[in-house]
């Protein structure tokens, strides 16, 4: 795992755009998983402009989404579909076909994970994935105590995560459970990012990368992936041994 401090989160963002962007210049089809939530919204619009600016074919690659809150429909602006939707999928001009994300009121959520987990799978599995690190350590809906042997799985959210998630929503939302992919997809992705920024994220940033690797801080895992790396700012860095 590779450790990677920024002087701000424009420098943050700035360089994990390149990382994207980087990656269809050399791999045109490939698969990316991409979180939603505060920490990317920069990366998302620099790498936007970066596909816009250089002219970067985006048209083959396939964009997999982390998560989704379920029982929230797309169109509420809390969901991670609304996000995608309002931070990539419109800018770039994304075609459905391309994205692949949870549906959070399917009627079946075994068959949602079971599709998605044969989605990465028959397309070679994840080339980039880029995540945040939520308050309790959790990487996408992978809540403390998750088993790091799944694939795409139903959660009951955690208290943290239902708390801090009211963040996304205009008013005060019932949150119960998550649709996730599982930290086995983080592990076998090709490349694994963890990105946090501001002094908020700096006590989850020193335990994630300083603790005993365990599921009790689900992001330990970061530092068992050969090609894992931390991209975080000063601020987040600040506690840091
Ligand atoms: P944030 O969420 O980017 O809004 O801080 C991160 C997460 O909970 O994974």
């Amino acid at each position: 795992m590779e450790l990677k401090i920024y002087k701000d989160y424009e420098q943050l963002s700035a360089n994990a755009a390149n990382e994207i962007a980087d990656l269809l210049k050399q791999k045109p089809g490939a698969v990316i998983c991409l979180a939603s939530g505060d920490t990317p919204k920069l990366t998302y619009q620099l790498f936007a402009e970066k596909v816009i600016n250089e002219n970067i074919d985006i048209s083959n690659c396939t964009f997999i989404g982390l998560d989704e809150w379920v029982g929230i429909p797309p169109e509420n602006e809390g969901s991670c579909q609304y996000f995608f939707r309002k931070y990539l999928f419109e800018p770039l001009q994304v075609t459905p076909g391309q994205t692949y994300l949870f549906n959070a009121l399917s009627s079946s959520f075994e068959e949602e994970c079971k599709k998605m987990d044969e989605t990465i799978l028959a397309k070679g599995g994840i080339d980039l994935m880029m995540v945040g690190i939520g308050m309790n350590g959790h990487i996408g809906f992978n809540e403390p105590g998750v088993s790091f042997d799944l694939y795409s799985h139903i959660v009951n959210l955690d208290e943290t995560t239902v708390t801090v998630g009211q963040k996304y929503f205009n008013s005060q939302t019932a949150l119960q459970k998550g649709i996730t992919l599982g930290l086995r997809h983080f592990m076998e992705s090709k490349r694994a990012i963890v990105l946090a920024n501001s002094a908020k994220k700096a006590g989850i940033i020193k335990k994630a990368l300083e603790d005993e690797i365990s599921n009790h801080v689900p992001a330990t895992i970061i530092r068992t992936h050969a090609q894992g790396v931390v991209m975080i700012d000063e601020e987040a860095a600040s506690l840091l041994k």
